[in-house]
């Protein structure tokens, strides 16, 4: 490298000297890049695991890692010294004014040039260049067997750094007593692989493209939990401060506070239940104020529609906190949130912006798709009350585990409230096994015709204390 002579010399050659430093760069990137095509390589050592996993024909071998190590660790140490004269001569360029006044730059451009277009991008380089994960030569871990390998079906840098274990700093451990933080995602993010990395491809620090609809389906594919991302999230431009919440429970939100881009509708009027195109199917009719606020509160036709007040009247003053697993605008939440009890709305935007509104009115949604365990600790909830997403379209084995987890969190002596599931008449018995098979009391257990083949169910169910 050119000695540095700032202080001395004319600009041109400071010019020159910069295009040394922006050549190194070009180095760095391209060093970067030999890095993701190789790191494909990852198990040289290990060729068996890695046949294993993955067959022989991603072994590339005698590619010389030790040898690419020492290359980066060169590179490391020329950036590190270059960053240390560069700002050593901005200093310098501080103290000495009158050099660079008799040229047309003034001092003041030059050193915020220097600043900003070269200690900058230098930093950030570095800092990149660190962050790439060599492999380990020491080989692998035991408890990294198993998602090591995943990193190299990976190809988009961000989801490798995402993905790679994050070791605690040096002799600290976390608050978790473990030595290092894995960030998850579903295993089925590898059938997805191509989505994914879409997903995950965008500039660090810059806006994330309008792309929550990917995202979403990315869960409902079972790519969930998805990584987390460094970019920042688009909002509406407009947004307004929400309505009060004397006011937000049972009001339409203002339409300038939900991003419409990716649904049919552009307002919260369109997705009424009269419009065909509202673009989402069920539970048609939640985005209507009046009719909601005729549920759980007035006597239906049907005997399988219950009474929020007669559920209540069961243990007065014992329910307070629950989940309302389904689909819907947060109905139920309201209703419970005016009588003290907090309830947690599970919501998907399927095709609506059920999450918004919810949040909108003033209530807690969860976004969560069936595939996960709930965040939730086992004996915590009061209340699980079900409607809408729970019907015969669900698998036995699916429904069996969901109903297990339900069971879990439950508190004894914590209600579950199946409200209107319903099936085919023939499948019937098999429901009714499943939830029957936790021997819960049974406060309400109605059946009532739906069509000539379907029939609608409900039931009140109180989990029982258990001796074990
Ligand atoms: C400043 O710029 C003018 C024209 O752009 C040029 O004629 C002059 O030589 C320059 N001065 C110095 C010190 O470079
Ligand atoms: C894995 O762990 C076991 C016991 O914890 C140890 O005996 C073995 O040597 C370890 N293997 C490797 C490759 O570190
Ligand atoms: C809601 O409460 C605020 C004060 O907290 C009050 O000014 C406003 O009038 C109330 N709105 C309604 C509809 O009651
Ligand atoms: C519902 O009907 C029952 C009797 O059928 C009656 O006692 C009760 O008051 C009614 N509740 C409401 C909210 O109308
Ligand atoms: C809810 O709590 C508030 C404040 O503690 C109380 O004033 C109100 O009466 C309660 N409402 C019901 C329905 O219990």
């Amino acid at each position: 490298m050119g000695r540095l002579c700032f202080s001395k010399c004319r600009p041109s050659r400071v010019m020159g000297w910069l295009q040394i430093v922006f050549g190194g760069l070009v180095i760095i990137v391209s060093m970067s890049s030999l890095f993701r095509f190789y790191n494909a390589g990852f198990f040289l050592h290990n060729e068996e695991i890695c046949r294993h996993f993955y067959g022989v024909k991603n072994v590339y071998e005698g590619f010389d890692i030790i040898a690419l190590q020492d290359r980066v660790g060169e590179v490391l140490n020329r950036l590190e010294n270059l960053q240390d004269k560069l700002e050593l001569t901005v200093q310098k360029l501080e103290k000495n004014k009158e050099i660079l006044d008799k040229t047309n730059i003034t001092k003041l451009e030059y050193k915020k040039y220097l600043e900003e277009e070269v200690i900058r991008p230098l930093y950030s380089a570095h800092i990149a260049l660190r962050q790439v994960r060599l492999p380990r030569l020491e080989g692998i871990r035991n408890s990294t067997m198993k998602e090591e390998p995943l990193i190299n079906t990976f190809v988009i840098e961000e989801i490798r750094k995402y993905i790679t274990p994050k070791e605690n700093r040096v002799g600290k451990v976390n608050i978790y007593g473990t030595e290092r933080i894995y960030n998850t995602i579903g295993h089925a993010c590898v059938l997805y692989k191509k989505e994914l990395e879409e997903y995950m491809d965008y500039d660090i620090g810059s806006y994330c493209e309008d792309d929550w609809n990917v995202a979403q389906k990315l869960m409902l594919s079972g790519c969930d939990p998805l990584p987390r991302r460094r970019c920042l999230t688009r909002a509406s431009k407009v947004y307004q401060k929400p309505y009060p919440i004397n006011e937000s429970l049972w009001k339409l939100p203002d339409d300038r506070n939900v991003r419409w881009g990716n649904y049919q509708c552009r307002n919260f009027q369109c997705l009424s239940s009269k419009n065909p195109k509202r673009g989402y199917s069920k539970c048609s009719g939640c985005f209507e104020m009046e009719k909601e606020k005729l549920k759980w509160v007035t006597n239906s036709s049907l005997p399988i529609d219950f009474l929020i007040s007669d559920f209540l009247k069961i243990k007065p003053g014992e329910i307070r906190i629950g989940l309302d697993c389904g689909i819907g605008t947060g109905t139920f939440a309201a209703r419970m949130r005016e009588l003290n009890v907090t309830i947690i709305s599970t919501a998907l935007n399927l095709g609506a912006p059920f999450n918004e509104m919810i949040a909108l009115r003033g209530l807690v949604p969860l976004y969560v798709a069936l595939n996960q365990r709930l965040p939730f600790f086992d004996n915590t909830m009061d209340l699980i009350h079900t409607a809408g997403f729970l019907d015969g379209w669900i698998d036995l084995q699916l429904l069996d585990f969901i109903l297990f987890d339900w069971d879990r969190i439950l508190r004894p002596g914590g209600f579950l409230w199946i409200d209107r599931f319903f099936c085919n008449r023939k499948d019937l018995d098999d429901f009714m096994y499943m939830f029957l098979q936790f021997r819960y009391k049974k406060h309400k257990w109605v059946t009532s015709p739906k069509s000539k083949d379907e029939v609608y169910f409900s039931a009140l169910l109180e989990k029982p204390p258990r001796a074990i």
